[in-house]
């Protein structure tokens, strides 16, 4: 990422960017390798059948509202995306199962998700069985709950900073000091970034990437408030009105890490004023791993540049609407210049 920004003579489509760069790490987790043209051919590479997946996931379905209503997806065309799209994910998953079970393939330096769940899979003392499709729906797990909402933090905590010179100016100063002289932030660095921490927690606060959780169903009749909840109901628990709530948060509209400086509050599950990640379980399983995934990218391209809108676009000028979709992320993408900033190791 780093390198695609430093080669750049143009305004970087920093929305873009952070796509693939959450793709890619997901891809080497999961799969050992980044995603790249090089795994379908014909039928274009992982990050357009993600890009569909969310696109047709994130799409409107009456169904989703009105269940009996459900067939009118058959004719809108969505019902026939989605298996379409479904079809080519489980031709790829089988391709890379089979490149996985390879016995030429060469012994790679550390397993992936996938050779650890192929291990698990033929375990003699395995307590749960593992079929080939569990293992397809648990890459699609990480695949679909993984990318889209890392990138979208990237992009609105940018944003946010971009908008908010003060802050900007903080967290650059603590990740340079932090990590002076080094050429690249790195990862046992992080504990020491407490604003920027707090600049990470204020963005999903301000922006959580998916403002209604998951859909939940109630297991038993219940009360909450003033509310009669029967069994079966789905219920959205609105995370981003949560933390907004006046009661809770002063001045809620504003973007000011500063909150989270001398306060316990962070989105482990356990504040419920905060909960991007949802809590309880089941909360948010990816959660640490997204967070330094975050800090981490963030860390570096503040590190290395210095960031500001392109020619004639000014703060106030900045587009802060949602898309509609699954995942809340800007809805017009984020460009912005690079400048390197010219003392790290070697210069
Ligand atoms: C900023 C990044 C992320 C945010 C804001 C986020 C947020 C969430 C939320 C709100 C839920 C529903 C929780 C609930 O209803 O209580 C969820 C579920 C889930 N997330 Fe994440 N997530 C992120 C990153 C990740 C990553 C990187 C992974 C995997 C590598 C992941 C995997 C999952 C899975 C598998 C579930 C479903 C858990 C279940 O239903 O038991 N997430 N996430």
């Amino acid at each position: 990422m780093l390198d695609s920004v430093a080669c750049s003579s143009v305004p970087i489509n920093l929305s873009d960017l952070s796509v693939v760069l959450s793709n890619n790490v997901i891809c080497r987790v999961a799969l050992g390798r980044k995603c790249d043209g090089r795994f379908i051919g014909e039928s274009g590479g992982l990050n357009d059948l993600l890009r569909e997946a969310q696109q047709s996931l994130g799409g409107f379905c009456i169904a989703d509202f009105f269940p009996w209503m459900g067939w009118l997806c058959k004719f809108n065309g969505l019902e026939a995306r989605v298996e379409k799209n479904f079809k080519e994910f489980d031709k790829l998953y089988d391709k890379l199962l089979q490149e996985h079970l390879d016995p030429r393939r060469p012994k790679p330096e550390h397993e992936d998700l996938v050779d650890v769940l192929l291990r698990l899979q033929k375990d003699p003392n395995r307590e749960v069985e593992l079929s080939d499709d569990s293992i397809k729906s648990a890459l699609m797990d990480m695949f679909i709950a993984g990318t889209d909402t890392s990138s979208a933090t990237l992009v609105w905590t940018m944003t946010e900073l971009i908008r908010n010179p003060y802050a900007m100016r903080r967290v650059q100063e603590e990740v340079r000091r932090v990590s002076k002289g080094k050429e690249m932030v790195q990862e046992s660095d992080l504990p020491q970034l407490v604003y920027l921490k707090s600049v990470v927690k204020e963005s999903l606060r301000v922006h959580p990437p998916a403002p209604l959780l998951v859909p939940r169903e109630t297991i038993e009749d219940c009360k909450i408030g003033d509310y009669e909840i029967p069994a079966r109901t789905r219920v959205y628990i609105s995370a981003s009105s949560i933390s907004m709530d006046p009661k809770s948060w002063k001045n809620p509209e504003e973007f000011r890490p500063e909150r989270f400086l001398h306060s316990s509050i962070d989105f482990s599950g356990q504040h419920y004023e905060l909960i991007p990640f949802g809590f309880g379980r089941r909360g948010c399983p990816g959660m640490n791993f997204s967070i330094v995934l975050i800090e981490l990218a963030l860390a570096n391209l503040l590190h290395r540049y210095n960031w500001e809108l392109p020619q004639g676009v000014t703060r106030e000028d900045l587009d802060m609407e949602e898309a509609f979709g699954i995942t809340m992320h800007k809805k017009t993408p984020l460009f912005v210049v690079a400048s390197p900033v010219q003392y790290c190791a070697g210069h």
